[in-house]
């Protein structure tokens, strides 16, 4: 497995992935083709031996050094294996080279794994979760980290 920068030729590629990875709410291809226009260059994939991505992660430059996690995903059979945690930390480690020095996300407040690794990275909650941060029946805590 190796983390890498994504390029143009991936993007069915890493429209599998994230239906894989959010089965009930997968980005539709026109948003997944904007953030790669938009924060390609802050959107690294995972790719196995035979060339098929497994996961990524998406941020967005440090702006005033704030920058968000957009997206982090893992596709389920590789879990537990590492390699959320490479990506984040490969993430962090550019957005702090950059200059960012405060980084937000949102979890689903009953999302345990996504948690209990961004609080392995050093990420708190920001108050209780919000109960329709995405509208009704959409719960999300907002963690942050400084860098
Ligand atoms: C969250 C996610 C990216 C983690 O990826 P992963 O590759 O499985 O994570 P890692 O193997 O690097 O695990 C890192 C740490 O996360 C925690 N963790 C991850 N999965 C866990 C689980 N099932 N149970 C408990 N802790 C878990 C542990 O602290 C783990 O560290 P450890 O292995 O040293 O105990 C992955 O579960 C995923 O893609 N989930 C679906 C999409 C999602 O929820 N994304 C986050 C949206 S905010």
């Amino acid at each position: 497995m190796r983390i890498r920068a994504v390029g143009e030729k991936d993007l069915s590629e890493l429209a599998r992935v994230d239906a894989e990875v959010f089965p009930t709410a997968p980005y539709p291809l026109f948003v997944l083709r904007q953030h790669f226009d938009i924060f390609g260059d802050h959107l690294l994939v995972v790719e196995d031996d035979e060339s098929r991505l497994r996961g990524y992660v998406l941020a967005s430059p440090p702006y005033r050094a704030l920058s968000w996690i957009v997206s982090l995903g893992v596709t389920p059979e590789l879990r537990r294996n590492g390699l959320g945690r490479r990506l984040m930390v490969q993430m962090l480690n550019k957005l702090r080279s950059e200059g960012a020095q405060r980084i937000l996300l949102t979890v689903e407040p009953d999302n345990g794994s996504a948690i209990l690794l961004y609080r392995t990275l050093g990420f708190v909650a920001l108050g209780a979760p919000d109960p329709e941060y995405f509208g009704p029946g959409e719960p999300r805590l907002l963690m942050t980290l400084t860098l």
